[in-house]
C-alpha cells in the first residue's frame, strides 16, 4: 500500500513511523509512506497556506489551491506508474464518518489511500465538494488537526495488512475485530502477589480454554460495551449465557441506575 499524506507538520510523524513494525514493513515494500508539507505547494512569497473567512468570524481557513494542486500531483505521480482501480482522497476532519474497525477494514483493501489533515478553523468548502471522496472523524471531541487521526488511521490500517504483524500474531483476534472485546490474557508467573492465573489457562485442555474465553469475551463486552451485542450474530448458547450474565450482573449492582443518577 502506498500512503501520501499532506500535512503542514510532516515532522510530528516522526515519532510513529520510526515504530519498528513500520520500519520493517517499509524495508520489506508492504507500504510506502510520502510525506508532503502542504507549503511547498504554495506559489506566493510568503508561502501563504490559510487565509480569513468570507463573511467574517475567527479562525483561518486553509485555502484551496495548495491542497488541490498537491493532490494532483500525486494523483499524476500514481497514475504514471500503474493503473490503479480507485484512490480513496480522505480529509480527516471532527466532521466526517466515525473511524472504526470497519472502515480501517475497508481502507486496508486499497493499494493506495491520499489522507490531508486538515488545521486551523478549517479547510476551503471546495476542497471537500471537488476534491475529496471520504471524510473521516476519530471522535466526537475536537483535536488542533488532523495529524493525530492520520496517524490513529494509519497504524490501525497498516497493522491489518498481510505481512506487516510477522506470522504468530493476527489482527484476527484482536478487540474489535469480530465486534467484541478480547478475552483477558496473563503471562508468567502463574501466580504473582498471590494473584493465581485461572486454572483453566494451565489445564492443557483447548476446548475449556476456547470455551473460557469465549465467554469472557461476552461478558467482558456485556460489562463494558453493552451495545457491541447488539451488532453481532450469537448461537443460542451465548444468547443464553448473555441472559445469564445480565441477571447477575443486576443482581450484584442493584442500585447502579440509582448511583449513577446521584
Ligand atoms: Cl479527523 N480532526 C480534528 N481536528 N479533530 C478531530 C478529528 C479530526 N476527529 C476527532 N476530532
Amino acid at each position: 500500500m502506498r500512503i501520501d499524506i499532506l500535512t503542514l507538520f510532516p515532522q510530528t510523524f516522526e515519532a510513529l513511523f520510526s515504530f519498528s513494525i513500520f520500519k520493517r514493513a517499509v524495508d520489506n515494500n508492504l507500504i510506502s509512506i510520502n510525506l508532503h508539507n502542504i507549503r511547498d505547494c504554495t506559489h506566493n512569497k510568503h508561502h501563504t497556506v490559510d487565509d480569513y473567512s468570507y463573511g467574517g468570524g475567527p479562525g483561518m481557513i486553509l485555502k484551496p489551491e495548495p491542497i488541490f494542486e498537491a493532490v494532483e500531483a500525486i494523483k499524476s505521480d500514481i497514475n504514471a506508474k500503474e493503473k490503479v482501480r480507485a484512490l480513496p482522497i480522505i480529509l480527516l476532519t471532527p466532521q466526517g464518518r466515525l473511524f472504526s474497525q470497519q472502515v480501517a477494514q475497508e481502507l486496508s483493501r486499497y493499494s493506495h489511500l491520499i489522507l490531508i489533515c486538515g488545521h486551523y478553523e478549517g479547510v476551503d468548502e471546495r476542497v471537500r465538494e471537488h476534491l475529496v471522496t471520504d471524510e473521516i472523524s476519530i471522535g466526537d471531541y475536537v483535536l488542533t488537526g488532523g495529524e493525530l487521526p492520520a496517524m490513529v488511521v494509519i497504524d490501525t490500517v497498516v497493522r491489518l495488512l498481510p505481512g506487516v504483524l510477522g506470522s504468530e500474531a493476527s489482527p484476527a483476534n484482536d478487540s474489535h475485530a469480530n465486534g467484541l472485546l478480547e478475552y483477558p490474557q496473563y503471562t508468567r508467573p502463574v501466580e504473582y502477589r498471590g494473584w493465581s492465573v485461572p486454572e483453566v489457562l494451565i489445564s492443557g485442555n483447548h476446548a475449556q480454554i476456547a470455551k473460557w474465553r469465549r465467554e469472557q469475551t461476552i461478558r467482558r463486552t456485556l460489562e463494558r460495551r453493552p451495545e457491541l451485542l447488539d451488532k453481532i450474530n450469537l448461537c443460542l448458547e451465548e444468547k443464553q449465557l448473555i441472559e445469564h450474565l445480565t441477571l447477575s450482573l443486576k443482581q450484584s449492582q442493584p442500585n447502579l441506575d440509582k448511583e449513577s443518577r446521584e
